[in-house]
């Protein structure tokens, strides 16, 4: 199954491709974890992309290419994905097609999370991440068993330098400039299906779940 999660910043897409990728068993693949990953070992991509992230603006899309060709040949991605921050952009849609095509696969599903602002300041601002493992949490909605510190793996938890509320509003003008066109892209595809995405994350995953097996 070949998934792409849309939807803007805090609409849960990383919450809910981590539950996705257990359920279907495909990888879960993060640009923004992917770009996070580069920073945190300051390679020469993270180097450039950081100031970008902080910023709340988008890495240029060639880095973020490269880096997605990258993963797009490692061979998990042969029994399906679920891709989550990607496409960003119309430029984006067209690479990810030329990808898809040079590997002989196309896209099953693509999901847009439909999130209130209210809804992704609060989770936003409250969003708690483990610094090794990357698994999220959050200070009320869902928080970890021991303040501070990851369920999973018992690392420390950090809070993302770019969920300061000035920055998530930059984030969020980023989303409506630039990413919801792909809604319409998609819609025209016959691919795109609308999830309310302000309820608790199992019923958000319930409806996925219904849709990728209607697909499969
Ligand atoms: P990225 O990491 O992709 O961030 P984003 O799209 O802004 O999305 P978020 O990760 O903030 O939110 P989410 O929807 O995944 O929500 P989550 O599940 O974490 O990108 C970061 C930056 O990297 C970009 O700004 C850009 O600079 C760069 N970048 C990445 N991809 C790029 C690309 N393709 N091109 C160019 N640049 C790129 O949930 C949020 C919180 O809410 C968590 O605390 C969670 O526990 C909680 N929560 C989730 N769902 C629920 C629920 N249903 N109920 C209650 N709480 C919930």
């Amino acid at each position: 199954m070949r998934i792409i999660l849309l939807g803007p910043p805090g609409a849960g897409k990383g919450t809910q491709a981590k539950s996705l990728a257990l359920k279907l068993g495909a990888p879960h693949i993060s640009t923004g974890d992917l770009l996070r990953k580069n920073v945190k070992e300051g390679t020469g991509l993270g180097i450039k992309a950081k100031d970008y992230m902080e910023r709340g603006a988008l890495v240029p899309d060639e880095l973020v290419a490269q880096m997605l060709i990258v993963r797009f040949s490692q061979p998990d991605v042969k029994t399906g994905f679920i891709l989550d921050g990607y496409p960003r952009n119309m430029s984006q849609a067209g690479v990810l097609e030329g990808i898809l095509k040079q590997n002989n696969m196309s896209i099953d599903l693509v999901v847009s999370l439909d999130s209130s602002e209210p809804v992704i300041i609060q989770r936003l601002s409250g969003r708690l991440v483990c610094s090794k493992c990357g698994e999220n949490f959050h200070a009320v909605n869902m928080p970890p068993l021991k303040q501070g510190l990851c369920d999973k793996c018992g690392s420390k938890l950090y809070q993302r330098a770019d969920d300061k509320e000035e920055t998530i509003r930059k984030r969020l003008a980023v989303y409506a400039n630039e990413t919801a066109p792909l809604l319409e892209y998609y819609q025209a595809r016959n691919l795109l299906h609308h999830i309310p995405a302000d309820g608790p994350a199992e019923t958000v995953l319930n409806q996925i779940i219904v849709l990728a097996r209607q697909k499969q």
